[in-house]
């Protein structure tokens, strides 16, 4: 019945939030405040420059110019790409590797849907870039989830209709931009926080074929 899955890249497939977290944690702190890792998961699935502008808001600094922003999302990505350049296979989430080539191998497309920017260096160092037919990411779109651009352009470069897409999703943001594109979304984490997905489950390895012909 569906013709491809696409895949959130941070929270599905690998869990990326920590290392977000500790280097925008570095950047708070540099700045003379804190925030906690439940403020972070706001974080989650908002793009880099938005994601800046809600911790300065927390830290209540106020009128730092377009330049200081740009430099101080450069300073926290480079502590950021430290810590992703030593990432290796084993931190692949359970049950994702095995899931994606389950599709592959029922004749399913797959597609990567991510605001990361980082979405290249990521797969090279878990080594599952060739497991994708596509990767759509943060180089690729200019309009951030809940916009639906991210898995429409997806669908478009796999060759099928949305409605042919299904999409795992962790941030609500990107429940809502799979449901905008009119994709069905399966929603990776808790179900009282991913209310409007169509099934919530905690991880890949709690997935199967069988689930998705049931959507
Ligand atoms: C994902 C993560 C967000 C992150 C965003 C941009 O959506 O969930 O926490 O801010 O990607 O990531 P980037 O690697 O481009 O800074
Ligand atoms: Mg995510």
């Amino acid at each position: 019945k569906y013709k491809a899955c696409i895949f959130d890249l941070d929270g599905v497939i690998v869990d990326t939030a920590v290392y977000h977290y500790k280097a925008w944690k570095r950047l708070a702190n540099e700045m003379g405040f804190d925030f906690t890792e439940h403020q972070n998961e706001q974080l989650k699935g908002v793009s880099r420059m938005a994601s800046l502008e809600l911790i300065l808001g927390w830290g209540q600094v106020t009128g730092a110019t377009e330049a200081e922003k740009e430099e101080m999302a450069t300073r926290k990505n480079l502590w950021y790409t430290d810590m992703i350049n030593q990432m290796t296979p084993d931190e692949i989430l359970s049950g994702a590797e095995e899931f994606v080539q389950a599709c592959r191998d029922a004749g399913i497309k797959t597609a990567i849907g991510s605001a990361s920017k980082n979405t290249p260096i990521i797969l090279a160092k878990l080594q599952l870039t060739q497991l994708f037919d596509a990767i759509v990411d943060g180089n690729s779109v200019s309009k951030a989830k809940p916009n639906p651009e991210v898995f429409l352009k997806g669908a478009e470069a796999l060759g099928v209709e949305p409605a042919e897409c299904v999409v795992f999703e962790d941030a609500v943001a990107g429940v809502e931009a799979a449901l905008n594109a009119g994709m069905k979304a399966v929603g990776i984490g808790s179900p009282k926080m991913l209310t409007e997905a169509d099934v919530v489950v905690s991880g890949l390895d709690k997935f199967s074929l069988e689930m998705l012909e049931e959507l």
